[in-house]
């Protein structure tokens, strides 16, 4: 046993001198670091300093007794292991002592065996605790791990619900359009072939979209970000809609002010999420009976630090209730023509740029989302937006 507990440390107490100096030779004899005091109030006061592992007390001392002192390390460090040193009829104390948690007790006068025995109880039960306290530590990230499984299960069971439900539609349209196709071969209407053929195109569009938005969220990939020049970017965005809004009568006004030249984006990420507000912004201004005109203002402002676009439309707008929850996954209100994921996709993305978006949005008027990145990659928007819906 030699050596083999050099790095522990004993606090030894005992009101008796040649007991503390026998004691102390054995122990550290043994390897221990002892330090060795002779009444419970300098023990206590030490044994805050040093922190030992173990403290081997006499139950009988002037003073605070054994008892008291064990009662007071246990308070304060439950732990600590305390051996309790007791004298021939000290019987009932050292029933007592165990009672209040003393690992061990070992009669006077000492032999070295019993001391020895009782040392090694307590360093197998610190052996134990700890071993005890990595299994805690592990059962409880193997929960943890656990819980998060079963969320992705839930959500990609939502997920492949969702996707069979919209391809389901796809599909019915798809039939839809064929047949007018079909029709039209048939009687060889040109018209009606066109009718068809157009339907056919606009579902292959959808099905394209529907399949890059599952891609972009079942890889949760990092997103790249590169100098882009704004007035580039931003133009590149409108194209993507412009013509859906033509076809629908919609006014697009673009304001592209912008005097800084460059920002850091992943145009890819990035442009894929303005499109998305910018497609429920013409789908928003589409559903609208009510106004006769529409339009959708696109709009980059910038000051040093951050690149703030907006994007507002006069169409539907939304209650409370749907604004509060346009963000989560799979929500939609388009029924087999939306799949809910544009939004919480675009959520992410710029959140992955560190920037906030916030709406703003009333019923039968219509909404303005804003979307604020910091200029250069890595420089956090400190700012939160204050608006109704947040990030
Ligand atoms: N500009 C808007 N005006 C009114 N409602 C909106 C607007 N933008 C979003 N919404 C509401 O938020 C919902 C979620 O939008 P999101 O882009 O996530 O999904 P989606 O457009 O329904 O489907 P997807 O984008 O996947 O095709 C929409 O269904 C709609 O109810
Ligand atoms: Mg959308």
């Amino acid at each position: 046993m030699k050596n083999s507990n050099k790095e522990k440390t004993i606090l030894l107490v005992d009101d008796e001198e040649d007991i503390r100096d026998v004691l102390g030779i054995s122990l550290s004899d043994i390897g221990y670091n002892v330090h060795a005091v002779e009444n419970g109030e300098e023990a206590i006061l030490l044994f805050k300093k040093i922190n030992p592992e173990i403290v081997l007390t006499d139950i009988k001392m002037p003073g605070m007794d054994g008892i008291e002192l064990l009662r007071k390390i246990k308070h304060e460090s439950p732990d600590t292991e305390v051996i309790m040193i007791t004298g021939h009829g000290d019987m009932n104390l050292a029933i007592k002592s165990l009672k209040y948690e003393a690992t061990d007790f070992i009669t006077k006068p000492i032999n070295v065996d019993a001391l020895e025995i009782a040392l090694k109880r307590a360093n197998d039960r610190m052996v134990m605790k700890h071993k005890l306290r990595e299994y805690t530590e592990s059962l409880e990230e193997l929960l943890q791990e656990k819980t998060e499984l079963q969320d992705r299960l839930s959500s990609l069971g939502l997920m492949i619900g969702s996707i069979s439900h919209g391809i389901k539609g796809l599909l019915t349209g798809l039939d839809g359009s064929t047949y007018i196709l079909d029709s039209g071969l048939k009687k060889n209407d040109p018209e009606m072939i066109d009718e068809g053929w157009e339907a056919v195109k606009i579902t292959i569009q959808r099905i394209r979209k529907m399949i890059q938005n599952i891609l972009f969220y079942t890889k949760k990939r990092d997103i790249h970000r590169e100098p882009v020049n704004i007035l580039y970017f931003v133009n590149d965005v409108a194209s993507f809609v412009e013509p859906k809004m033509k076809e629908n009568s919609i006014d697009f006004i673009k304001n592209f002010n912008s005097s800084a030249k460059e920002f850091e984006v992943d145009t890819n990420a990035f442009r894929s999420a303005l499109i998305n507000i910018l497609e429920n912004a013409v789908d928003a201004c589409i559903k609208d009976k009510l106004k006769k005109e529409h339009h959708i203002e696109f709009s980059v402002k910038q000051d040093r630090r951050y690149i703030l676009f907006e994007i507002s439309d006069t169409g539907i707008g939304m209650d409370d209730d749907t604004a509060a929850k346009i963000f989560t996954l799979f929500f939609s209100s388009k029924g087999d023509k939306g799949t809910g994921l544009g939004l919480f996709i675009a959520g992410n993305i710029i959140e992955q740029h560190h920037g906030t978006i916030k709406v703003n949005s009333t019923l039968n008027k219509g909404t303005k989302f804003s979307i604020r990145i910091p200029r250069i990659a890595g420089k956090t928007a400190i700012e939160r937006p204050t608006s109704n819906v947040q990030r």
